[in-house]
């Protein structure tokens, strides 16, 4: 069985999108994969928390889609992480809806790898800076997969994006065709963690 993959992709700005433009059309061409652009469901920021939560139900693993802005995700999806991953539906004791599916962080971001480093302007990597959803996800006893991450945004020509795009497909699809989890996450305390 195939697993089922949404991609939330939450870009403000989608005409001014370049990188993002590129991975998700890449995304778009893999068979299992709904996408779902957060910004063009809810432009007014009203989120269908019940439409949200059946979609997470029905697919396998969660990609979020985004450029780093701030450190972090455009708005939307915090407001997305706020509203749908409720307690007793994502967490808590009853909260077992996402248990054993899996979220991947699919990020963009305008600063090289160099800038990234120990040394580097932002001294922290990538992966650091995802700790918060990456414990929302063991939270939701998601199993947290390796980021994909494009670096130097501003710098990359046709060739390069089109090089990631591709690198992004075959994620996706490896994401898609591989064996389901044989093991559920590991279950967590009683008191929910938060
Ligand atoms: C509001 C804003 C905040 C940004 N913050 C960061 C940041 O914290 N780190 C970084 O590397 N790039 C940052 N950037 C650059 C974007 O990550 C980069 O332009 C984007 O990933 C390119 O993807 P796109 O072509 O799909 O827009 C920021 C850009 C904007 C507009």
């Amino acid at each position: 069985m195939p697993q089922r993959i949404l991609v939330l992709l939450a870009h403000p700005a989608r005409r001014r999108s370049r990188a993002n433009a590129a991975l998700r059309k890449a995304a778009e061409a893999v068979e299992g994969v709904t996408l779902h652009d957060l910004y063009e469901a809810y432009p007014d920021f009203l989120i269908d928390v019940d439409r949200e939560q059946a979609l997470l139900v029905e697919h396998d693993v969660v990609v979020l889609q985004h450029p780093l802005y701030w450190y972090s995700s455009p708005a939307i999806l915090k407001e997305w992480q706020d509203l749908v991953l409720e307690h007793g539906f994502a967490y808590g004791r009853a909260g077992t809806a996402l248990a054993g599916k899996a979220m991947l962080s699919a990020i963009t971001a305008g600063g090289t790898e160099t800038a990234y480093g120990p040394e580097g302007l932002n001294r922290h990597t990538i992966a650091e800076f995802l700790r918060p959803f990456e414990a929302t996800a063991r939270l939701c006893r998601m199993r947290w997969l390796e980021p994909f991450v494009v670096h130097g945004t501003h710098l990359l020509d046709g060739a390069s994006l089109a090089r990631h795009a591709e690198a992004y497909r075959a994620r996706l699809e490896a994401l898609r065709d591989a064996p389901p989890e044989r093991h559920p996450a590991h279950a967590h305390p009683a008191h929910g963690g938060h």
